[in-house]
């Protein structure tokens, strides 16, 4: 079976790449590298012993996605191309809509074109929006996201409502990420940010090998156990299995059509300062942190139900927050310049 892998160079696609190719699927990736290096494909390679059939290209360019579709025999797609920086988004929303929707958009009527109709995408718990209560459920209503990157994800996921119920051959599942850490535990493959970094394990990655002086902790008086913001983190690795299971539901559903929505995530709530101390307790590193006012748009807590993914795809977050720490800290340890 092939799947095309879009942004399959990038942070959550390349752990995907181990995943599926470990399980004997070959992958076909696309991605304009404008958030990526191609290194990162070249290491999948070495890790699993497997060729990438990689094609740099952009999914909003139309041609080049219908040669792709053309001149392979593609079954599956799995969407993870997009920009994911939520506060640039703000400034600069024209740039995310046109990327992101209107590069679903594309990417969608290429699929349309070739007859592939199942689809896999890249969502996000930021679709709950700002006013359902944690845990999120799958059944609650869709929600406003504030920010630009947060309503774009709520748009495609409607769009592909819409488009499933035009076309009774489609098949899509929407997965809505929690936040995903950590790195493959060969310490090859993980985050690599550009520029500072939105996320907080890089940025205390970044701090621990001496690239950057001190965290900053966004808001230290929310409603939460420790004034700190609460997430619902798991293990990169449990999320690129995640997303083998949901094609392996996809191959072996043959009457299933429509969108089913699942939620990736562990089910607990944990705070920035508990990610300091465990980061600390697993690597024996210390880091300097600042408390400084909260971000715009940051919500105090949030974290899934995953039920729906443990029952139907028969999938859980296994690995453990010790883990998650000490392999983002292989990682960037054993690169500190990232893959440059
Ligand atoms: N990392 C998270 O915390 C998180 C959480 C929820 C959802 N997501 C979603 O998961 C997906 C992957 O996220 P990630 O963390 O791996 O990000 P990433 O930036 O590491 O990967 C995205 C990849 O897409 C590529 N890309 C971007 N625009 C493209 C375009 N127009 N054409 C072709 N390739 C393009 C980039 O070069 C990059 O390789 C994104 O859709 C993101 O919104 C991420």
């Amino acid at each position: 079976m092939q799947v095309l892998v879009t942004g399959g160079a990038g942070y959550i696609g390349s752990h995907t790449l181990v995943c599926l190719l470990d399980q004997g699927y070959e992958v076909v990736v696309y991605d304009n590298l404008i958030n990526a290096s191609a290194e990162a494909l070249s290491r999948v390679e070495k890790l699993t012993g497997k060729t990438i059939d990689f094609v740099q290209g952009d999914v909003r360019d139309t041609d080049s996605l219908d040669d792709l579709f053309a001149t392979r025999s593609i079954d599956m797609v799995i969407h993870f191309a997009a920009l994911k920086a939520v506060g640039e988004s703000a400034q600069c929303p024209l740039e995310y809509y046109q990327n992101n929707v209107h590069g679903s958009l594309c990417l969608l009527e290429a699929m349309a074109k070739a007859g592939v109709n199942n689809f896999v995408y890249s969502s996000s718990a930021t679709v709950y929006g700002e006013a359902n209560p944690s845990p999120y459920v799958e059944t609650m209503n869709l929600g406003s996201p504030s920010s630009p990157y947060g309503a774009g994800k709520v748009m495609v996921e409607r769009i592909l409502l819409d488009k499933a119920r035009a076309n009774p051959n489609f098949r899509a599942v929407s997965l809505r990420y929690f936040n995903p850490i950590g790195a493959h535990p060969s310490g090859d493959i993980g985050e690599d940010p550009t520029g500072i970094p939105n996320n907080l394990l890089p940025f205390i990655t970044q701090v621990a090998v001496g690239k950057r002086d001190k965290l900053r902790v966004f808001g230290g008086e929310y409603p939460t156990s420790d004034g700190t913001c609460v997430r619902d983190y798991l293990h990169v690795m449990d999320l690129a299995e995640g997303h083998v299971a949901a094609i392996d539901w996809l191959a072996t559903q043959p009457s299933f059509r429509g969108v089913e929505a699942f939620n990736l995530g562990t089910g607990n709530g944990i705070s920035v300062l508990e990610i300091i101390a465990s980061f600390e307790a697993a690597t024996t590193v210390k880091i300097a942190y600042q408390t400084v006012e909260p971000r715009a748009g940051d919500l105090p807590a949030f974290w899934a139900n995953a039920e729906k993914a443990s029952n139907v795809l028969n999938w859980q977050a296994k690995r453990s927050l010790a883990e998650m720490m000490e392999d983002a800290w292989r990682w960037q340890s054993k690169n500190p310049n990232g893959y440059s």
